[in-house]
């Protein structure tokens, strides 16, 4: 299988095949994914999936290297997009660069994403002129969760229409070369999709994006607690777990394990 490219993810709006898009943040994980997905995404979701945090506010940029660079150690031909953390792109498009530059250089992932439509414009802009792929993130944006006073579905009013089809139109013009669309309803999100010519790639944003995300941990059932509606669980793994690991308690307390086969003898 090929590498696939920045090229090749902003061909597909023209084929109409939907992007099929997932969370990593582990070299097992990025193996197992791989071959299946057109991008794997570093995201910064990870505060709450791998950390145990309440949201990704406190996620730091050495964070996102780490995870970055776990997924390139797996060698993947999916395009990875690493997600800018909270605070290192917002204050001035100088520092959004080099700390995108930093993720690119210290990973080697094929791209930074961020979260922002009209008012990330400029600093999309200065990042793609100086060769850094970006993918934009509008609609529900997690890292405004205390601007916006919690978790708030997009697009229901005539406003809000506006607002997301001017936000997906100027980081288009600024460069980006996909975006993804978050927690937004379906019909806003088919306008956005079609008002642009690089793919929107849907979470909790219906059919009508060009490709799908979700955050892998939600949907093969790996986190406990509240998951968002969009979020559908195609294996409960953590019963899986929770089976294997009753087995494994009850043979090593009845001393069934470890038997022959598991040990070594001169
Ligand atoms: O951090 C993340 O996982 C994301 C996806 C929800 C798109 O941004």
């Amino acid at each position: 299988m090929k590498k696939i490219s920045i090229a090749d993810i902003k061909a597909q709006k023209n084929t109409k095949a939907p992007l099929v898009c997932l969370t990593a943040y582990t070299t097992p994980m990025a193996q197992i994914l791989d071959k299946h997905c057109d991008i794997l995404l570093v995201g910064d979701s990870l505060g709450m999936v791998m950390y145990g945090m309440e949201s990704t506010l406190g996620v730091t940029l050495d964070m996102m290297i780490n995870h970055g660079k776990a997924v390139m150690r797996a060698k993947p031909n999916a395009c990875i997009v690493v997600d800018m953390p909270y605070g290192t792109y917002e204050q001035i498009p100088e520092l959004a660069y080099k700390n995108a530059k930093r993720i690119m250089d210290e990973t080697g992932c094929n791209a930074v994403k961020l979260e922002g439509g009209q008012d990330m414009a400029a600093t999309i802009e200065y990042i793609t002129k100086r060769n850094i792929p970006v993918m934009a993130h509008i609609g529900l944006q997690p890292q405004s969760v205390v601007k916006d006073g919690g978790y708030k579905i997009k697009g229901r009013t005539s406003q809000e229409i506006y607002t997301l089809i001017n936000d997906a139109k100027s980081v288009e013009r600024a460069g980006a070369f996909s975006v993804v669309i978050e927690g937004t309803i379906e019909s806003t999100s088919q306008k956005i999709t079609n008002a642009i010519d690089i793919p929107t790639i849907g979470i909790g944003a219906s059919k009508y994006c060009d490709g799908q995300i979700l955050v892998t941990d939600d949907m093969i059932g790996l986190l406990s607690g509240h998951t968002p509606k969009f979020a559908k669980k195609y294996i409960n793994i953590a019963a899986e777990i929770d089976k294997a690991v009753q087995n494994y308690a009850e043979e090593v307390r009845t001393r069934k394990f470890p038997d022959e086969n598991y040990t070594y003898h001169k």
